[in-house]
């Protein structure tokens, strides 16, 4: 089966990530075609990167990264629920994003943004960020606003339009998760 993880990607107090992941949690769990599990950044208490050598060079140092590499490894493909700080996505994101390579590689990944715009500028940058480390994104996302989504700024009322469009990122995210399997499978076995 394959397995999906729900990133939350804020750490902030107060934060309406987490609220905005259980959502999508929702949704998604009610499907028979993958397995869900909500992912918070903040229980791997990552630093800003200590890492002495680039991710891509497979050397992780630091008993947190090696717990965080831990936990991405085992997931197949990824939503990354992203708010959008100064017109880009949190620094605790990108963070958590910049301590890994492998275990990004060859997987997919669709974007929840919120936002005065739906997140769209820091699912965008997102975009770029992913591909350097070679993970797949999706073309459905969804654009959550924080006028009509969340009562008085706070209470998240999602609008019931944005069922199918969860329904068809997760769709897409699970096909082309799907699809990796193989070139994941073969990676792993030239790396043995
Ligand atoms: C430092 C900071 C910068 C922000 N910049 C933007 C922005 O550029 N565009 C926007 O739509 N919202 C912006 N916001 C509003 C956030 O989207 C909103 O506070 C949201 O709730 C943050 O997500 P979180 O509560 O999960 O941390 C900003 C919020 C913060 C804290």
């Amino acid at each position: 089966m394959l397995k999906v993880a729900i990133i939350i990607g804020s750490t902030r107090p107060g934060r309406k990530a987490e609220a905005v992941a259980r959502w999508v949690y929702d949704i998604a769990s009610k499907r028979s075609d993958a397995e869900f599990e909500i992912v918070d950044i903040k229980d791997f208490n990552l630093p800003l990167l200590d890492e002495p050598v680039p991710a891509a060079m497979g050397q992780y140092s630091q008993p947190h990264t090696k717990a965080w590499a831990a936990k991405i490894a085992q997931f197949d493909a990824f939503v990354f629920v992203t708010p959008e700080y100064n017109h880009g996505p949190s620094a605790a994101l990108k963070n958590a994003i910049d301590f890994l390579y492998r275990e990004w590689n060859n997987k997919s990944v669709g974007f929840v943004g919120y936002g005065g715009n739906g997140g769209a500028r820091a699912v965008e940058i997102l975009r770029q960020v992913v591909s350097n480390v070679e993970l797949a994104d999706v073309r459905a996302q969804v654009g959550l606003s924080l006028f009509t989504d969340f009562e008085d700024f706070t209470n998240f009322q999602p609008g019931s339009h944005h069922d199918p469009t969860v329904t068809l990122m997760l769709d897409q995210v699970i096909a082309w998760g799907r699809a990796l399997k193989p070139l994941r499978a073969a990676v792993a076995d030239q790396s043995r």
